[in-house]
């Protein structure tokens, strides 16, 4: 799936894309099958909001999961991150927040992801896209993710270390720099059907608020890092932040 320029130029002035209805018919239900597995899976890489609470983070679905180590090879997603990153492109990093309903999740405080990449993983520069694939409906009820369009043209921003669920901190933005960036860009709420494909810069400004609805709302999120991009001093385990810079290919490329 190609970008077309208009695309790409949109994505470079606002930080992000929305491309509704990217998987539809055989192809969602495929993955949301994929998605109820590893949901009733044991696995040893979930992250929860608390001590025998709702998972935050299924982390590294594509290790258990073919259909996501497919999704991560996939035209609709691979295609767009080498275009929009300009060359090869490794996996650095693959979760689904579930978004727990009735408010079991707590959300996501205002941040920019790149700072965190720079500072636990030692990305060296921000040549990454996340490509999330929404695997049910957001909407306005089940805690959709906040974007300030523009932002990630200033580069990192002021943040503070916040002590979250370890492993999926982020830097929180003060309320001052938010403030400050939404005078500037407005805020957006990223909504779409299920199988919508979401593009976004790591250094965007974002956040997501608690989901009280009954609704669940499970994205995927591919993290793809340009193959030259080395993390200089990774501290992260490998399901969170990946150091295989194999490069990937379309399964119609390799021979
Ligand atoms: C994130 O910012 O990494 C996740 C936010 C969300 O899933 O709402
Ligand atoms: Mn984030």
């Amino acid at each position: 799936m190609e970008l077309t320029h208009e695309q790409i130029a949109q994505y470079q002035r606002d930080g992000y894309l929305s491309l509704p209805g990217v998987f539809a018919g055989a192809a969602l239900d495929t993955l949301r099958g994929a998605m109820r597995r590893i949901i009733a899976a044991d696995r040893d890489w979930n992250f929860y909001e608390s001590e025998g609470g709702p998972v935050r983070a299924y982390n590294a679905c594509h290790w258990d999961e073919p259909v996501f180590a497919d999704l991560v090879r996939a035209p609709e997603t691979l295609t767009p991150a080498r275009q929009i990153l300009g060359g090869d492109v490794h996996l650095f990093q693959f979760k689904m927040n579930p978004k727990a309903p009735f408010g079991g999740s707590t959300g996501w405080a205002w941040h920019q992801d790149y700072p965190r990449w720079k500072t636990s993983d030692g990305m060296t520069e921000n040549r990454a896209i996340n490509v999330a694939v929404f695997l049910d409906d957001v909407t306005e009820f089940n805690g959709p993710l906040f974007l300030v369009p523009g932002s990630h043209r200033d580069g990192v921003l002021d943040g503070e270390e916040h002590a979250n669920t370890p492993g999926l901190v982020a830097l929180e933005l003060t309320d001052t720099v938010v403030a400050r960036a939404i005078d500037a860009g407005g805020i957006v709420s990223a909504k779409g059907p299920a199988g919508t494909v979401l593009v976004f810069d790591p250094n965007i400004v974002h956040a997501s608020t608690s989901n009280i609805s009954p609704f669940t709302r499970h994205t995927a999120y591919l993290t793809y890092n340009h193959v030259e991009n080395r993390l200089v001093n990774p501290t992260r385990e490998q399901h969170i932040a990946s150091t295989d810079y194999t490069p990937l290919w379309l399964e119609t490329e390799v021979a």
